[in-house]
């Protein structure tokens, strides 16, 4: 459905410059031209970049975009796309400052010829309500799928509009029937993806999803929904390697930054949140599934007011394990759970059976973590009765009670070490085989990735 043809006019005047230059040249240097060729050949390669003919750019309003926040503009964005997507040279989206682009569910598929660019300086907007949609697919918004080197910036909005969908959720009120809201922003199997300077507000259900993807660079991000709305992780990680997100800021009803499913390699460096459900790995483990997360470092982040604030989940039953995790140089102000993983995770009504299979988590360490305590345990270890927690490690952890309560720690078949300052004390096993494996695993097992 692509047209392969979309980008042939820019190139056709590209070339008509290029000539026109080369004859200019060609005149002024007649009596030396063949001494004179190979730095003719770089002069015209000099202009025809200067002249930009390596690159396809395509402002929307040019296509018929009305952009003024009423009237949809869902196909111009779908046919600027796949004529970005099947340009033979790269190409750049413009979605231009004072654009307010009305879309519904689009689906930006690749693979695409070229590295595509996506500038959003004004804004993209979903309809408002939920009964605009039209019974399309629900589970997503704005899809990108199957892109390599896909950029997203401009300093432009992508808003949601997802009041309506909460409340007609059941999380807000159990009288609704349950069902799907979508994604805003979901990134499926998208490599060497960059997505810098966008502010993302109100997101129907979660804000910014990242699955199956390798090599994603999140920077200058803000999240922004209220601290009461459903379901609305702001950076959800699931499946994905070779994730960086760093200098980013998310307000938001669930986790600000989620890592699920085999997830490996992610580095979150200097990340407010809150309000939120602070960072979690997990959950994990959901109807015996298998998932393997490992090497996550975490390092420079301030929480403040969040309900969790480091936090790995994961449900009974489950198999595979979380290993090698680092959180580091965090601040917490009143934070409730700040330090907490939860092998007995349960998202239910009903009271989850114990079983006897579980994730095997080991090799965490929380180092530097300081703040104030919303609640009285401000660590709590709940690990598996069948598979411990091994290789907890604490160190310069300092956290005080909000409100001049004694705050304290929980430990469950939690096997660790610590050293410097650890407030509340730490509260490791410190028997039998236990011994043995608090001595082995230490904080040389973790390296920053
Ligand atoms: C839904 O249908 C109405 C009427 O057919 C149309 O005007 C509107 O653009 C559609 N909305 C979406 C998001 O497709
Ligand atoms: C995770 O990886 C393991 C091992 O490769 C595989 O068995 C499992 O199905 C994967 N889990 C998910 C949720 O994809
Ligand atoms: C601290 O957190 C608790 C629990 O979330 C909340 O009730 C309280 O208002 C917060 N205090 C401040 C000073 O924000
Ligand atoms: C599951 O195990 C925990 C810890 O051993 C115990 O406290 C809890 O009562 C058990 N729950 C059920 C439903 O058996
Ligand atoms: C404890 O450590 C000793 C010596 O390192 C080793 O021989 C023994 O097998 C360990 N025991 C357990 C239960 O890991």
């Amino acid at each position: 459905m692509r047209k392969a043809s979309s980008d042939s006019g820019s190139e056709y005047i590209a070339t008509g410059v290029v000539i026109i230059i080369y004859s200019v040249l060609l005149l002024s240097s007649s009596v030396n031209a063949v001494s004179n060729y190979n730095s003719l050949v770089q002069k015209i390669w000099g202009l025809s970049k200067i002249f930009g003919s390596r690159a396809l750019v395509l402002n929307v309003k040019d296509y018929g975009a009305v952009g003024d926040g009423v009237q949809d503009d869902t196909q111009v964005l779908e046919d600027v796309w796949n004529m970005a997507c099947s340009s033979k040279v790269e190409s750049r989206i413009i979605i231009p400052v004072t654009s307010y682009c009305l879309v519904g569910p689009i689906s930006f598929g690749g693979p695409c010829h070229s590295k595509v660019t996506l500038t959003i300086s004004g804004a993209i907007v979903a309809p408002s309500s939920p009964d605009d949609w039209n019974g399309s697919n629900t589970q997503k918004w704005l899809y990108f799928h199957n892109v390599d080197r896909l950029t997203v910036e401009g300093r432009g909005m992508i808003d949601g509009m997802g009041h309506e969908w909460w409340a007609r959720s059941c999380k807000i009120n159990p009288e609704n029937p349950c069902r799907h809201a979508p994604t805003a922003i979901t990134f499926h199997r998208c490599n060497n993806l960059v997505v810098k300077n966008l502010l993302i507000v109100n997101g129907q259900k979660m804000q910014a999803a990242f699955t199956t993807c390798d090599g994603v660079k999140v920077s200058h991000l803000s999240v922004f929904a209220p601290g009461g709305s459903p379901n609305t992780d702001g950076i959800h990680i699931s499946a994905s390697t070779n994730v960086r997100v760093e200098d980013s800021t998310v307000r938001t009803g669930d986790d600000c930054i989620s890592i699920v499913s085999n997830s490996s390699k992610v580095q979150v460096r200097r990340i407010a949140c809150g309000p939120g459900h602070g960072i979690s790995i997990g959950s994990l483990g959901k109807s015996g599934t298998c998932d393997q997360v490992y090497d996550v470092s975490v390092r420079g982040a301030f929480l403040s007011n969040t309900e969790n604030g480091l936090r790995i989940k994961t449900w009974q039953g489950g198999s595979g394990f979380v290993r090698n995790v680092k959180f580091e140089d965090v601040w917490m102000e009143n934070v409730s759970n700040p330090i907490i993983i939860d092998q007995y995770y349960c998202d239910s009504k009903k009271q989850c059976p114990n079983k006897t299979e579980a994730i095997n988590v080991h090799d965490i360490s929380f180092v530097n973590v300081k703040g104030t305590v919303a609640t009285k345990e401000a660590i709590i270890f709940a690990c598996s009765d069948v598979i411990p927690c091994e290789g907890l490690y604490l160190e310069d952890v300092e956290l005080v009670s909000a409100s001049d309560d004694i705050a304290t720690s929980f430990c469950w078949d939690a096997l660790g070490s610590s050293s410097g300052t650890v407030y509340p004390p730490a509260c490791f096993s410190t028997s039998g085989s236990l011994i043995n494996e608090t001595i082995l695993s230490n904080i040389s097992h973790i390296q920053d990735v």
